[in-house]
């Protein structure tokens, strides 16, 4: 799937004839591409727009511009019955198993929905598929007539997950399936995810607001700020050496294993909040944040241009970075040098 200059706003009303005053731009020009079978992560704090672009790719809601393209079809154009087709490929699990269930459906209705509209497993097949999508989520086909309230936030979790799966989908878009549970049984829910990968040649767009969740998940991350990619990157290549400001300071957050290393791990702190996608920071949208910049100088470039995604030199397979000063942050050669750059060497 590719995804190619993406953007969508949404409307700020106000007053008493409810105008629009405004606009959100909560996905602002992004550019992807999510490659069969893999898993593609997609990180950013709170706010950046990362749902949005998941409920996009699933036709949930409808981009201001730019396309999605499957195969070099042109998704977005598709309309009617061939759009119903397509969808069914595409599916997401939500980050709230809480709200995400209707309270007053038994699982085994939540099931059959899918199944009902997409016309799959008509008749007799259709209790016996239902109890089949139980068992692949390690649920027991004997509970297809509870109500959700009857199960835990990880059991309601599987049912999402159930009701992904009911119609055989290529993608699914996974919007921080595991941040609304319990970390015990966390695991649990990424163990299954991943195995029904590999049984079913699943693609996933795996969403999650830091890095350590998509440390073991993702073959390759995205990192999205304030409606923007920042870094594009293997997961081999982005946890050993991140590049972008942002991402630096995102992974200076992720405990080590190594007990040393842990002890003197020192964290980037950002020093404040993400502003309002609103009305978005001239320039690099993170020069209200960024250390590197204040360690050059506060050059003007970050306020006056935006930083196109460029590939560092030398080119490295898949990595590319938004950033007007690439070569300066190639040459810090450790994460170290990172951390001491954020420490004044002279604090007198
Ligand atoms: N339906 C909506 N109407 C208005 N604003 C929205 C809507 N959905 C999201 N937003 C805004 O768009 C921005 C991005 O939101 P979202 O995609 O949910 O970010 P994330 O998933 O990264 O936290 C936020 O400022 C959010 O308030
Ligand atoms: S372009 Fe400037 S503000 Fe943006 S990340 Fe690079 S140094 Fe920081
Ligand atoms: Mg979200």
């Amino acid at each position: 799937m590719e995804v190619a200059d993406l953007r969508v706003w949404f409307p700020v009303t106000g007053g008493i004839l409810r105008r629009t005053t405004g606009w959100v731009h909560a996905v602002d020009g992004v550019s992807f591409e999510i490659r069969r079978g893999e898993t593609l992560g997609l990180v950013g704090e709170s706010g950046s727009g990362k749902t949005t672009v998941g409920r996009t790719i699933v036709r949930i809601i409808e981009p201001r511009e730019g396309a999605i393209r499957l195969d070099g079809m042109d998704l977005l154009a598709l309309r009617g019955s061939a759009l119903r087709r397509q969808r069914r490929r595409f599916q997401m699990v939500f980050q709230d198993p809480y709200a995400s269930l209707d309270p007053r459906q038994t699982v085994g209705d939540t099931l059959a929905e899918p199944l009902r509209t997409h016309d799959l497993a008509t008749g007799p097949a259709r209790s016996g598929r239902i109890a089949e999508l139980l068992r692949l989520v390690g649920l027991d086909p004997a509970f297809v007539n509870r109500y959700p309230h009857e199960f835990s936030g990880g059991q309601r979790q599987r049912i999402g997950i159930a009701r992904a799966l009911a119609v055989e989908p290529e993608l699914i878009v996974c919007d921080e399936p595991i941040s609304a549970l319990d970390v015990s049984i966390q695991a649990q829910v990424i163990n299954l995810l991943e195995h029904l990968q590999r049984e079913f040649g699943l693609t996933y767009l795996f969403i999650a607001h830091d890095l350590a969740v998509v440390r073991h998940i993702a073959d390759r991350v995205a990192v999205m700020y304030l409606g923007k990619l920042v870094e594009l990157a293997s997961s081999d290549a982005l946890y050993s050496r991140p590049l972008h400001p942002y991402s630096v300071a995102l992974l200076s957050a992720v405990p080590v294993p190594d007990a040393a290393a842990e002890r003197s791990r020192r964290r980037i702190i950002l020093q404040g909040d993400i502003p309002s996608p609103s009305s978005p920071p001239s320039g690099c949208r993170f020069h209200t944040r960024c250390w590197l910049r204040e360690r050059l100088g506060n050059p003007e470039v970050c306020v006056s241009t935006e930083p196109p995604l460029t590939a560092p030199e030398p080119a490295q397979p898949d990595h590319a970075v938004a950033c007007h000063f690439v070569p300066e942050l190639t040459r810090m050669a450790r994460p170290d040098d990172v951390v001491a750059a954020t420490t004044p060497a002279n604090p007198a």
